[in-house]
C-alpha cells in the first residue's frame, strides 16, 4: 500500500537533521515547538502504521494532495454581505434611576455557555432595573475549573462599557453577604429563584422576580443558563445583549497576549515554513503563508460516550464505553434505540479527527495547509489524531506553539485553556467545527459578527459517505465539494426563536 507509507521519509537525515538547530537559532524562546511533530523528524523512528477507519479514501486523499496543487476556493474572503457590526442600543441609554435590588446568577456549564448566560444576565437585570452582581461562575464536574468571573474576563472593562446600562457591582454590600451560592446550596431561601423555565419571557421576570426584589431588596437566580427568551423582547434588549458579547466581555489581558502570540505564529511561523521546505517534494511553497484554519473538534470521551456511536474500536469499545455512560448518565441515552448506522445517516455520529481531515481534502485543502487545532482533549488520543495529522502535517495546537512557560497560567485550567482556543478560532481564516456545541455556536456568531468564514460540516451526508464503503476518492471528493459550496453563501438571518449569539444579524449587525 504504497499511499499509507510515510510520504516525507526519503528526506529523513538529510533535510531534517538540522531543523533542530535552526529552531533554536531562530527561536530562543520556544521550549519545545515540536514536541507534537510527525514522527518523520525524529531519525530512526518507524511510525506504528496509521489507524485508519476510512483506508481507501485516506490514500485517494493523501495521493491528489500532492499531484492535484489546487487551491482550495474556500480561502478567498467572504465577498461583502452588505451588513457590518453595529451594537448598543439605538436609544440614548438610560440607567435606572433607583433600582429594586440586587441580581445575582450562578452559572453552569463551559465557558462559551457561562458567556451567554452572562449577556443574558445583564440583559435581565436591564429588564428589571436591578443592579447585577459580576456573575458567579460554577466549577463544571466534568472540567473542574474553579476560575472565577475575574480570572477569565477583564471585571474593569465589563463594568465600564455598560456604566451608562446597568449599575453592576463586584460583590454584594455587608448587608447581604449572605447571600452566597453555600447559603443556596442548604435548603430553600425565599430569595432563591428556582423555577425560571427556559427561554423565560421578559414578564416572566416582572411577574416572578420583581416582587421578590422589591420585597427582600435581592434575588438569586439559579439555573440561569438559556433562561431568557429571544422573541419578545422589550426594544433595545437584544441589543444590550450584543453589546455585552461584542464589546463589554473581553478576556483578561494575559489570555488575550497568549491568544495573540498563537495567532502570530501561525500566520508567521518561521519554524512552520522550515518545517514545510524540508518535507515538500517541490521545495518551499508559500501558496497559504500567512493564512490557518481553526478546527474546532469536540471528539472527547463525553461526546463520544453520548453520541452512542461505534467508532471502530471493535467490542472493547463498545464495553468502556457502555461503562462510560452507566456511569455518568446512569445508562439513560437519547440516541440508544438507534443503530449505529441510522445515527450516522441521521449525522447524529460526532465527526472523527480522520474525517474531517477526508472532508478538508475532498474541500481542496492541501498538506501546506495549517490547522490549529482547538480543543480540549481528543478521545483516542495522539493514534486518533494520526491521519489527520498525516493529511496535515501543519497541525499545531497550543502545546505546539507556545513554551511550558508561556502556558503556565492556563495549564490545567481547562476555562483558561479553552478561552485561548476561542481566542484563536475567532481570528482564523477559517473556522472548522465538528460538531455543534456551545463553543461552536458562540465562535460562530463572533465570526459572522466579524465576517469571517465557517465551514459547517454537512453531518447527514458525510455520514452517509462514510457509511459506503465502495465510495471512491474521486467520487467522494465530489460529493463532498457539491454539498457544501465554495463558501460564497450569504449570511445567514436569525429566525425569530434562534440564539441571537449564534445568528447575530440582524440585531447586532446593520446593512452597510
Ligand atoms: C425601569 O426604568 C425605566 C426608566 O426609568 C422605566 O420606564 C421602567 O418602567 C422601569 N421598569 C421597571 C420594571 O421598574
Ligand atoms: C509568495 O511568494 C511570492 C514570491 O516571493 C510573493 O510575491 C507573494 O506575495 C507571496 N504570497 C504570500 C501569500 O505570502
Ligand atoms: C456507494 O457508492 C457507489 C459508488 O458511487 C454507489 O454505486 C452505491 O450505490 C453506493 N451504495 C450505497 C449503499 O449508497
Amino acid at each position: 500500500m504504497p499511499a499509507s507509507t510515510d510520504r516525507r521519509r526519503p528526506r529523513r537525515g538529510t533535510a531534517v537533521a538540522p531543523l533542530g538547530s535552526l529552531l533554536v537559532l531562530f527561536l530562543p524562546g520556544f521550549c519545545n515547538p515540536l514536541a507534537h511533530a510527525s514522527p518523520s523528524t525524529s531519525s530512526g523512528w518507524h511510525p506504528p502504521p496509521t489507524p485508519s477507519t476510512h483506508r481507501p479514501l485516506l490514500n485517494g486523499a493523501l495521493e491528489t494532495q500532492e499531484t492535484d496543487g489546487g487551491v482550495s476556493s474556500w480561502w478567498s474572503p467572504w465577498p461583502s454581505q452588505g451588513w457590518g457590526p453595529c451594537v448598543g442600543p439605538k436609544a440614548t441609554p438610560v440607567l435606572p434611576k433607583n433600582t429594586p435590588g440586587f441580581v445575582q446568577v450562578f452559572l453552569d456549564g463551559g465557558i462559551s455557555q457561562q458567556r451567554m448566560g452572562i449577556c443574558d444576565a445583564v440583559a435581565v437585570a436591564k429588564i428589571l432595573n436591578a443592579t447585577l452582581v459580576v456573575p458567579h461562575l460554577e466549577v463544571n464536574p466534568v472540567w473542574k475549573d474553579s476560575s472565577t468571573f475575574g480570572d477569565i474576563f477583564d471585571v474593569d472593562k465589563f463594568i465600564e462599557v455598560l456604566e451608562d446600562e446597568v449599575p453592576i457591582v463586584r460583590s454584594l454590600p455587608e448587608e447581604y453577604s449572605w447571600s452566597t451560592r453555600e447559603y443556596y446550596a442548604m435548603g430553600i431561601r425565599a430569595t432563591r429563584i428556582k423555577t425560571a423555565p427556559v427561554r423565560a419571557s421578559a414578564d416572566w421576570y416582572l411577574e416572578n422576580v420583581l416582587p421578590v426584589l422589591r420585597r427582600y431588596g435581592i434575588a438569586a437566580i439559579s439555573p440561569f443558563s438559556h433562561r431568557l427568551a429571544f422573541h419578545n423582547l422589550p426594544e433595545g434588549i437584544q441589543q444590550l445583549r450584543c453589546k455585552v458579547n461584542f464589546q463589554a466581555l473581553t478576556f483578561v489581558p494575559h489570555i488575550v497576549d497568549l491568544g495573540e502570540a498563537l495567532v502570530e505564529r501561525l500566520r508567521n511561523p518561521v519554524h512552520l515554513e522550515t518545517r514545510v521546505a524540508s518535507e515538500s517534494p517541490q521545495g518551499p511553497s508559500n501558496k497559504s503563508a500567512g493564512r490557518f484554519v481553526a478546527l474546532h473538534l469536540r471528539f472527547d470521551k463525553d461526546m463520544v460516550a453520548h453520541s452512542a456511536c461505534d467508532f471502530g474500536g471493535g467490542k472493547a469499545e463498545k464495553l468502556a464505553l457502555a461503562r462510560y455512560r452507566k456511569h455518568l448518565w446512569h445508562g439513560r441515552l437519547l440516541n440508544s434505540q438507534f443503530t449505529n448506522k441510522e445515527l450516522r445517516k441521521k449525522g447524529r455520529c460526532p465527526l472523527t479527527p480522520e474525517e474531517i481531515g477526508l472532508m478538508l481534502a475532498a474541500m481542496g485543502f492541501d498538506g501546506h495547509t495549517r490547522l490549529f487545532l482547538a480543543t480540549h482533549k481528543v478521545y483516542g488520543g495522539r493514534a486518533q489524531l494520526a491521519p489527520l495529522r498525516k493529511l496535515f502535517p501543519l497541525m499545531e495546537d497550543k502545546r505546539s506553539l507556545a513554551s511550558e512557560e508561556e502556558l503556565g497560567r492556563v495549564n490545567g485550567r481547562a476555562s483558561l485553556l479553552a478561552a485561548v482556543d476561542y481566542y484563536v478560532s475567532i481570528h482564523s481564516d477559517i473556522f472548522v467545527s465538528a460538531s455543534p456545541s456551545n463553543m461552536h455556536n458562540a465562535v460562530v456568531g463572533s465570526r459572522t459578527y466579524g465576517g469571517l468564514k465557517t465551514i459547517r460540516p454537512d453531518m447527514a451526508l458525510l455520514g452517509r459517505l462514510f457509511l459506503n464503503k465502495t465510495l471512491g476518492w474521486e467520487e467522494f471528493r465530489r460529493m463532498v465539494r457539491a454539498g457544501h459550496g465554495s463558501g460564497q453563501r450569504q449570511i445567514t438571518l436569525r429566525m425569530e426563536k434562534q440564539s441571537i449569539y449564534t445568528y447575530p444579524a440582524p440585531d447586532c449587525m446593520c446593512r452597510v
